[in-house]
């Protein structure tokens, strides 16, 4: 059986908090815990377990409350990228929103990371964007959107 299809993908839980705050997501927020903890309690935060193992994380939240916006996604570690586990977390989190009633998706991808941006068009984004100069470090940051297809049945 290949990787994907061994891993376990779910929504994250309050028993999860320790591994998110051990891969120190939001730790440069001023409300990042907070902001976690509420983000956990509505669904936002999905996880990829692997035999007990958490390998991978994805965070959306709502942009003006009402478009979902993909804020974080990594496969952790590097060996099990590139092996489908992106591509179901991200499935897992299309049904969801489709069965909430959203109908498009938005994400981002820093300038300097095109390995990011191929691997969004490939899952079906398009560019609508860039904001220069928008992170600590300097870089700038590709939007992509992706349309929601109502599913069949
Ligand atoms: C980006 C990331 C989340 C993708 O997850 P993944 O599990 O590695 O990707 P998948 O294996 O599910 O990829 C699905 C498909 O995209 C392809 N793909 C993967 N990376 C690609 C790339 N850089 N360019 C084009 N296609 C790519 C895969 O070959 C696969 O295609 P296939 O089904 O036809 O074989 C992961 O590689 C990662 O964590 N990267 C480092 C952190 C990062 O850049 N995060 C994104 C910041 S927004």
């Amino acid at each position: 059986m290949n990787l994907a299809d061994r891993v376990e993908v779910r929504f994250a839980s309050g028993s999860d908090m320790s591994w998110l705050r051990e891969m120190e997501i939001g730790k440069d927020d001023p409300q990042g815990r907070e902001m976690l903890e509420l983000h956990v309690r509505m669904d936002q935060v999905i996880l990829a377990v692997l035999e007990g193992r958490t390998i991978g994380c994805l965070r959306f939240e709502l942009l003006w409350s009402k478009l979902p916006f993909v804020s974080l996604l990594f496969i952790r570690p590097d060996e099990y990228q590139g092996q489908g586990v992106g591509r179901r977390m991200l499935g897992f989190l299309e049904d969801s929103l489709r069965q909430r009633g959203y109908r498009s998706l938005m994400s981002s991808a820093q300038t300097d990371n095109p390995r990011s941006q191929a691997w969004h068009r490939k899952m079906g984004f398009h560019e609508i964007g860039i904001l220069y100069d928008i992170n600590t470090d300097g870089t700038g940051e590709v939007f992509l959107l992706k349309q929601l297809a109502p599913q069949d049945g």
